[in-house]
């Protein structure tokens, strides 16, 4: 993807730490590097001597590593996640998440030993991906990292992997109960356009030659009418919709 967006802004405090920050923004290209604090944007990235952080009017300078602060213990008990459970299967060796967002899903996907492809098309949250992955932050095995739309990746991939994961953003959740990491990724991508969650659906259908699974708010009907998933699997919240093709 090149699709220079001159809005996003990368902020780097310190002249040393001007390679770090050419390295960062030439992952997406859509970012302008600035030396000066920039003001009257809604968010922005800064890289100081501690590290990457999310600045925005909505809330105190958010460090990367904050957002995955506890995340390795927080998965401690993988058995116990809905999502492990559903895939237990040892023929499945290759997962595409290709909603990535903050690559929480694809995380614990990635410790339960699946090898995991990550594809996300929002900059911002392409390259929190790419900063937490090459900074320690979030740990690397088995995780891999695309920047682009995933309509476009599947149609550039010859490959077939053993699941299609998705994860639409579910607008209605953008209230106070929303998950602070799901209220992040709502003003993060709060000016993409409209969403092509049923085209990439759609496309995934035609690929895989095994399963696509989509995960929902409980409250939601299927991403579509046709086909129905051949099963659900429930939990307090959410669930997960699974077809096999
Ligand atoms: C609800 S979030 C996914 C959250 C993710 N499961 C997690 O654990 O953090 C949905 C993400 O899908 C991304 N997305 C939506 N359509 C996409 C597409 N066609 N290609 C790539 N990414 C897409 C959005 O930018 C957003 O980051």
């Amino acid at each position: 993807m090149n699709n220079i967006k001159p809005q996003l802004v990368l902020f780097y405090t310190d002249n040393s730490l001007l390679s770090k920050a050419n390295i960062l923004s030439e992952f997406t290209n859509c970012f302008r590097l600035v030396e000066v604090e920039p003001a009257g944007m809604p968010f922005y990235l800064r890289l100081d001597s501690i590290g990457l952080a999310i600045i925005s009017s909505n809330f105190k300078p958010l460090y990367i590593s904050e957002i995955y602060a506890n995340l390795v213990s927080r998965y401690k008990n993988l058995k116990t996640e809905l999502l492990v459970q559903l895939i237990k299967d040892k023929n499945i060796a290759k997962i595409w998440d290709l909603m990535a967002g903050l690559g929480k899903d694809a995380f614990i996907m990635a410790s339960a030993g699946y090898e995991v492809t990550m594809v996300e098309q929002n900059p911002m949250l392409a390259t929190i991906l790419y900063y937490a992955l090459n900074n320690n932050i979030l740990p690397k095995r088995n995780l891999h990292l695309v920047y682009a739309n995933s309509i476009d990746f599947l149609g550039s991939n010859t490959d077939t992997p053993d699941i299609i994961y998705l994860d639409p953003m579910f607008k209605e959740s953008a209230t106070s109960k929303a998950k602070k990491e799901m209220q992040l990724i709502q003003i993060l991508t709060n000016n993409d356009s409209v969403s092509d969650d049923v085209d990439l659906f759609n496309k995934a259908l035609a690929v895989t030659g095994r399963r696509i699974i989509v995960k929902r708010d409980n409250k939601q009907a299927p991403l579509v009418n046709t086909p129905l998933p051949s099963y659900t699997k429930t939990g307090k919240i959410i669930r997960f919709d699974i077809y096999n093709v």
